[in-house]
């Protein structure tokens, strides 16, 4: 059974209340996300989140469906989107099927996404008419850095044209939204205003109709660095190096294990 909103259910709300989405990767994550997110994306972010690689370009299907395993196991009612990771759908329609099939089969996802504007619609038209849900990200399409030549901001000046027919290109293809990613606020405003599906922006401004962030940013435990766009609810990777250094400290001054950790040689009942 596909948990929570179905995606025609995420087209209506285009108008509605903003759409919450955030990333997950793992199993108890997925379960605090549940309670409060419409969508939650398995990001191939998790290369770089989790794993410590330079890009999202080395994170291969396999780690999508582990991840994607996992965090299906949390979820009770968000809808699952799970990343078509780079090299996997480029190819053609026929390669993103397949894989895009094998996404949802093992990971018991309701629809993957895959970076690309007008050079990736028939590919989504294709999967849309063969039951695979799509949702579209253009703008600054991560897994592109080395075409991009960078992580700069996308459609500013004469470029938002290009960013505006790309979202026209997967809306028109059927994608049943579009994440925005790091386009000038006009732009996010104008593409929204213009295509029939919601878009999900991050670092695009409050003008769309959803956000997203990466889990692991927004609770400031990713912190190699910063995008602009990142707002830090949390400073969960400061606590845990605090705790970490407590609990050395400790260790090396045997103040623990203390008495309450240990067990006695008769069992007083007080130790299981
Ligand atoms: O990989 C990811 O986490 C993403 C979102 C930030 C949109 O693609
Ligand atoms: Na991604």
């Amino acid at each position: 059974r596909k948990a929570g909103l179905a995606p025609p259910q995420v087209a209506a709300r285009k108008s509605g209340a903003p759409l919450v989405c955030l990333t997950a990767y793992t199993t108890p994550m997925a379960r605090l996300a549940d309670a409060h997110c419409d969508i939650v994306l398995v990001g191939d972010s998790l290369g770089m989140v989790l794993h410590g690689l330079p890009t999202t370009l080395g994170v291969t299907l396999e780690m999508m469906i582990l991840h994607g395993k996992a965090v299906r196991r949390g979820l009770e009612r968000a809808l699952m989107v799970v990343d078509m990771p780079f090299g996997t759908y480029e190819e053609g329609p026929e390669q993103a099927f397949r894989n895009a099939a094998r996404l949802m089969a093992e990971t018991g996802c309701a629809a993957v996404k895959l970076e690309g504007g007008e050079a990736m619609a028939p590919t989504i038209r294709f999967l849309c008419a063969r039951g695979i849900p799509v949702m579209a990200h253009v703008g600054l399409t991560p897994q592109a850095v080395n075409s991009l030549g960078g992580y700069h901001v996308q459609g500013r000046g004469a470029d938002g044209e290009r960013v505006r027919r790309d979202a026209a290109a997967v809306a028109e293809a059927g994608a049943f939204s579009v994440v925005l990613e790091k386009v000038p606020e006009p732009l996010a405003r104008r593409i929204t205003g213009e295509i029939a599906v919601p878009t999900i922006g991050i670092g695009a401004s409050s003008a769309c109709d959803g956000q997203i962030l990466v889990i692991d940013d927004m609770l400031g435990m990713f912190t190699a660095f910063r995008p602009k766009f990142v707002k830090r609810y949390a400073e969960l990777g400061a606590a845990a190096e605090a705790a970490i250094a407590a609990y050395a400290d400790d260790v090396r001054a045997r103040r623990f294990p203390a008495g309450e950790h240990v067990f006695s040689q008769a069992g007083d009942g007080g130790a299981a």
